[in-house]
């Protein structure tokens, strides 16, 4: 038995992180017949354009390409990319905020209610029912850096990555969950979405890290999917003349993902029943927080998020809202100005709609047991983007000056409105303790690194304070940044009651 445990372990780290490089199988010449028949029918023969100038190899690669694509389900989502139906677009949706029975506040919570949360919370990591996934296959355009967000050093003391720092939450968290309930051990799997561009560096990563402490056999590494990008007239781009130009599917293409690379099977093997689902860029992630899986579990809902108040009508978030009488969101790319400067009526110096929504979703394994039946009808969002291609007319080189093309996304939240709003929670939480992310160059000021480190620094600091520790502070230097294998959310540190602290500091270690 725990030999064939074993084996299927090494078979899925296998499938999760291995494969991505082996040379790929030359199809008969019937078989690329038959490819190229499927492209020439659905009106894009002109990918197979260069076939007799490119090499075999290439040739190879091209065929494996379109094989995993299907010719009339691209035409399908680019006609209704680039041609909206026109009723939908006519259709004025009806925006409201959630209504109250599917919103809560940490900020005016009973504090028996967070504390029941919370220990029912620990008790599932204890029974090993709750599993992280992380989506990391962005690429940080706006930041500026080509390296995977995950990696970005923010300028801790400890200089210390995302990465490492939601490592080593999981491990705290492991530890505490033990500690409160005995057993063998906690284990909180967490599985790692990349993308083409960022699961090589990531691995990489992860692997001269050691995995930052964890065990290697529970940090699942998998890719997410990619769609053609889709010329102004509906046509499939070429990179090169042997390549088609692709994209990740967004991040809701985390839901194919993760039945697609096994990661849903290995949870259903573990016994998991509560995922936690996040993205990379929140320095102040409570990576599974107990108090969210006891908040979602008491409820018994198959979604939740968390929300913090929008900042201003002009912040880059989306909304979580009522829409057509269903739980969803509007991002922020999508929403008119009208909307995002409402004030609500009964508070006219606060926005109608600011529950801001900051990527950190619940899950029950029961609804991840449906993924087939939604992923699939799942809307794709078109981005203008400027790609550069080859011209399927000459193969000349194309470097476009304005969008030529777009990007198909699906979005992780598309999956809230086929939620029914008793199955749906939303909870609001202090964004000084939860959500800082890192989306900007440094210097701007505004969700940049800078903006990180000072975030978990000042956090830090109010932890020791509030436990009695003195803090002593200068203009610029300020902050205490306190170790995830010290404090997992402030906890554990009565030890500082009295001492004082010269900021900035760092505690890496209670001696
Ligand atoms: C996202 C949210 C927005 C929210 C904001 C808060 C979506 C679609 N939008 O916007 O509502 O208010 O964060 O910061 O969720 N990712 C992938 N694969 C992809 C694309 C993205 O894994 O193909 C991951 C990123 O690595 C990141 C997360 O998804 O962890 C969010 O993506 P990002 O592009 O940063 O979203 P925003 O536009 O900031």
């Amino acid at each position: 038995m725990a030999e064939a445990i074993k084996e299927t372990v090494s078979n899925l780290i296998g499938r999760f992180s291995g494969s991505a490089e082996e040379a790929p199988r030359e199809p008969s010449a019937e078989e690329f017949q038959q490819l190229q028949k499927k492209y020439d029918d659905a009106g894009q023969g002109h990918v197979f354009a260069f076939v007799n100038e490119i090499p075999t190899a290439e040739k190879t690669q091209l065929f494996h390409q379109l094989a995993k694509f299907d010719s009339t389900r691209i035409n399908e989502l680019a006609e209704t990319a680039l041609n909206p139906p026109k009723t939908e677009q006519a259709a004025a949706a009806t925006l409201e905020p959630l209504p109250d029975s599917a919103t809560a506040s940490i900020l005016d919570s009973d504090p028996a209610d967070i504390k029941r949360w919370y220990d029912a919370g620990l008790k599932q990591v204890a029974e090993n029912k709750v599993a992280v996934v992380l989506m990391a296959g962005g690429q940080g355009t706006r930041l500026g850096s080509s390296a995977p967000k995950g990696c970005f050093d923010i300028g801790l003391l400890s200089q210390k990555s995302l990465f490492q720092l939601q490592a080593e939450r999981i491990l705290k968290l492991q530890e505490l969950a033990l500690k409160a309930h005995g057993g063998q051990s906690a284990t909180i799997p967490w599985y790692v979405m990349t993308s083409g561009p960022t699961r090589k560096p990531t691995e990489e990563y992860f692997a001269e890290k050691n995995y930052f402490g964890l065990d290697k056999s529970n940090v699942f590494v998998f890719e997410q999917g990619v769609l053609p990008c889709i010329s102004n007239d509906g046509k499939i781009m070429l990179e090169s003349k042997g390549k088609v130009a692709v994209a990740p599917d967004g991040n809701g293409g985390i839901y194919q993902a993760l039945i697609t690379c096994g990661a849903r099977e290995d949870m259903r093997r573990r016994g998991i029943q509560h995922i936690h689902l996040y993205g990379v860029d929140n320095c102040l992630v409570k990576v599974a927080d107990p108090v969210f899986i006891g908040f979602s579990a008491e409820k018994d809902v198959d979604i939740a998020t968390k929300v913090v108040r929008k900042r201003n009508a002009t912040e880059s978030v989306g909304l979580i809202v009522q829409k057509n009488g269903k739980p969803d969101v509007v991002e922020y790319s999508e929403i008119d100005k009208e909307t995002a400067e409402a004030k609500d009526p009964k508070q006219p110096d606060v926005l109608k709609f600011r529950a801001a929504n900051i990527v950190n979703h619940y899950y029950s394994f029961r609804f991840f047991e449906s993924i087939e039946n939604f992923a699939h009808k799942l809307p794709h969002h078109v981005a203008r983007k400027k790609i550069g291609c080859v011209n399927p007319e000459n193969g000349e080189a194309v470097k476009p000056e304005k969008p030529n093309g777009i990007k198909l996304e699906q979005f992780v939240f598309d999956v809230f409105p086929i939620t029914p709003l008793d199955k749906f929670a939303s909870i609001e939480v202090r964004r000084e303790e939860e959500f800082s992310p890192l989306k900007n160059a440094r210097g701007t000021g505004e969700d940049d690194p800078d903006t990180s480190r000072d975030d978990i620094m000042k956090l830090g600091q109010r932890w020791i304070e509030a436990a009695g520790g003195i803090v002593i502070t200068e203009a610029d230097a300020f902050g205490v940044e306190v170790s995830p294998f010290i404090s997992y959310g402030g906890e554990n540190l009565e030890f500082l009651k009295g001492r004082e602290i010269k900021a900035p500091a760092i505690l890496e270690r209670e001696e």
